[in-house]
């Protein structure tokens, strides 16, 4: 197996398609996968000319240029339940799988991943303020389409053993990392809280089961996650009711959960800590920054915010453990992995995106000085810092 390594050894990057490429890896060898495929929005009439003109078979598929022209913005692998079906071989059992996708297009990929094996246990939305509408106007006031506002994540489990409690202490794997992906907050959460249980070994976050506390007990970590997150942007915000100003007054900590590394490359992005805003009901949903820095100069048009794979990292990986993203485009997955502390395989079929990744990889491990020379270099390459990180050039 060819592969390229990073940062010591815990991130590697495979070229190829990830179908080829999964089969030479061992059954239940992954602790995780925190995807973000091809949403292929680009619909058939407009990929064949007229309905019906494609080979069956071929629906969604290769043949034709996809989102933003793009030739891999096919449904071929993602819609396929033989795709997840080797996902499930690899991954181990317990082990938790999240999935990005388009609103139009989520249902494919959702029915092949149960069809693949997996236990839908979950639909995440990730909230944005950034879209704009490819709508085709028509007079009067009639449009096409609406404002793209948000994107839904899949999250599937490959069936456990038996019990979690014997999952866990077999795998590390079958629950989800709530502590670690709580919402922070000054406030009261009277009730909310949880005790924690020390499943697993030294390999093992604690994860906690669901006994309530008292009615005058505060969550020292923060409010349960929410399956709704969302970007802090002035949309969003706006868009969810006010309840008037929080009873902490609307200081923000700047609190972060999960392991922070103190160098410079992830000290210049925002923090996904405790934030008030002004009173607005997004203070109860987890809020993923999007930073500048996330594109780390690549083109690719699709880049993910780091903050939100990081949680995504956080939320499905028991510490230390291994992450799988078969669809890496510029490498988010590795990067929110590592300054996670998990290790991560990333494969990438288009050569143009590994050479981001493994900038990007190389980055992580820089120190200032070098870390400016190599962003100065890679914009000179013309690199289009203009490109939005996500929304409406998404997919
Ligand atoms: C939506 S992008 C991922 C973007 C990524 N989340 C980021 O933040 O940069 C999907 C990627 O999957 C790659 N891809 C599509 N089909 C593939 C396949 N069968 N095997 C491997 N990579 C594939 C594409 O080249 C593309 O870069």
């Amino acid at each position: 197996m060819t592969q390229e390594l990073f940062l010591d050894g815990r991130v590697a990057l495979h070229a190829g398609d990830c179908r080829d490429v999964l089969r030479e890896f061992p059954d239940n060898h992954f602790d995780s996968v925190v995807t973000d495929p091809p949403y292929a929005l680009v619909s058939i009439t407009k990929r064949f000319g007229k309905e019906g003109s494609a080979p069956a078979k071929d629906v969604y598929g290769r043949g034709a240029a996809g989102f933003m022209g793009k030739q891999w913005d096919t449904g071929e692998t993602a819609f396929a339940a033989e795709f997840w079906a080797e996902v499930y071989r690899v991954l181990k059992p317990g082990g938790h799988v999240a999935a990005f996708s388009g609103t139009r297009t989520y249902h494919r990929m959702a029915c092949a991943i149960e069809d693949g094996g997996f236990e839908i246990r979950d639909q995440l939305a990730w909230t944005y303020g950034s879209g704009f509408p490819k709508s085709h106007n028509q007079p009067g006031g009639f449009g096409t389409a609406l404002k793209p506002a948000w994107e839904p994540i899949c999250l599937g489990r490959k069936p456990l053993i038996g019990t979690v409690a014997a999952n866990l202490l077999e795998y590390g794997t079958g629950a989800i990392n709530i502590d670690g992906c709580r919402v922070a907050t000054e406030e009261s959460l009277n009730g909310s809280g949880n005790k924690p249980l020390s499943y697993g070994g030294d390999n093992h976050r604690p994860y906690h089961d669901r006994e309530p506390r008292g009615p005058t007990q505060q969550h020292a970590l923060g409010r349960w996650p929410a399956n709704v997150l969302h970007d802090g942007s002035p949309e969003v915000i706006a868009a969810f009711p006010s309840t008037g100003p929080s009873k902490s007054g609307g200081k923000s900590t700047g609190r972060n959960f999960g392991q922070e590394h103190d160098d410079d490359f992830t000290k210049d992005r925002p923090r996904t800590g405790h934030d008030d805003f002004g009173g607005s009901a997004a203070r109860f949903f987890y809020c993923a920054k999007a930073s500048k820095a996330d594109r780390a100069s690549s083109k690719h048009p699709t880049v993910k915010p780091i903050a939100l794979m990081r949680w995504l990292c956080r939320l499905i990986t028991p510490s230390g453990g291994l992450t799988l993203d078969p669809f890496a485009g510029s490498g988010t997955t590795g990067q929110a992995a590592w300054e996670e502390g998990f290790r991560a395989v990333l494969i990438e079929r288009e050569a143009e995106y590994r050479v981001d990744i493994a900038r990007r990889l190389e980055e992580c491990g820089m120190g200032p000085d070098e870390l400016t020379y190599s962003r100065a270099t890679a914009s000179s390459h013309s690199v289009q810092d203009g490109l939005p990180l996500f929304s409406e050039t998404h997919h």
